[in-house]
């Protein structure tokens, strides 16, 4: 049997720092939606684990998170199964859009189907956040709030469809070195707050001080024509939001003065069904 199927990118449409962590994480609310941008993944059966990304860039070792998915899945159920995976990468890596994350969480439930394993929602999001804090978001999709270290996921309702101007500047903004940076700046913890977090990113400041490219973008992206623009997760894409389709790409043809070799991407989100359908492990036809 050979299944496929797609690996969505994610925008925070709000990141609020509530503190720090003895485990040296920090807490956090967010936001994450999903948009219209993905990688795609391919799982047939075979004596080993092995991995074929058709991007040289991406590592292929056991440094992808992919595999060290199918392995953390291979302890946790207790077998000892083997699969040849294909990723087609699309999603930029180290980006803040969480590609690799996402990769992740579709191999889980790849590999749970392809070995058909007795491997619960529950207990498949327990393995997921072991493998990074972004991945059990990938499991829910759409539009979800996540606490803790981003990986306690409470899925929220759609909203009505949103449109996105995403720059993806040449440069990734590596997450540790952001938290650190945020961490060197003066201690602004926000207060735990029962309902959503605001549409705001605290990890901006942090960021925009190791690349201060990425202020001049978000300014960019308001002059085009964005009711809003932020920075997703620690960077380095920058987002505008739109209210529709002609207004995002009137918006991305006007948008200017960005760095160099900066990629400019329109897309949509994506309702929490779509996510469902698309990402859904299925047999190649
Ligand atoms: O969980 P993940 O491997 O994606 O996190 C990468 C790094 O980002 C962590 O090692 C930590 O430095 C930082 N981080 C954090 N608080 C979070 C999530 C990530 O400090 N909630």
């Amino acid at each position: 049997m050979t299944l496929v199927a797609e690996a969505f990118a994610k925008v925070n449409r709000a990141l609020v720092v509530r503190g720090r962590r003895p485990d040296g994480y920090h807490d956090l609310d967010t936001v994450f939606e999903t948009i219209d941008l993905t990688d795609r993944l391919r799982f047939e059966e075979s004596s080993d684990v092995v991995l074929a990304v058709d991007d040289p860039a991406i590592p292929s070792g056991t440094d992808n998170l992919v595999l060290r998915a199918a392995e953390a899945l291979r302890r946790a159920a207790g077998v000892a199964r083997g699969a040849s995976i294909t990723l087609e990468k699309r999603i930029p890596a180290g980006g803040g859009l969480g590609g690799g994350s996402s990769d992740a969480a579709v191999t889980l439930a790849g590999l749970v189907r392809l070995w058909d394993l007795d491997v619960g929602p529950e207990r498949l999001a327990g393995i997921a956040a072991t493998l990074g804090a972004d991945v059990p978001f990938f499991l829910t999709g759409g539009r979800a709030r996540g606490t803790g270290r981003g990986d306690r996921i409470e899925p929220l309702p759609d909203a009505p469809p949103t449109w996105f101007v995403v720059l993806i500047p040449p440069f990734g903004c590596p997450t540790p070195d952001v938290f650190r940076a945020l961490d060197a700046g003066p201690a602004q913890d926000a207060p735990a707050d029962a309902g959503l977090p605001p549409e705001r990113n605290d990890l901006e400041p942090a960021a925009e001080s190791l690349r201060p490219e990425l202020g001049r973008m978000r300014a960019a992206l308001l002059e085009a024509g964005a009711l809003a623009s932020r920075l997703s997760g620690s960077g380095s894409t920058v987002y505008g939001v739109f209210p529709d389709r002609p207004a995002a790409e009137r918006g991305a043809a006007r948008v200017h003065g960005l760095p160099e070799f900066t990629r400019i991407r329109v897309v949509s989100s994506v309702s929490r069904e779509e996510f469902r359908k698309r990402s859904e492990p299925r047999p190649e036809t």
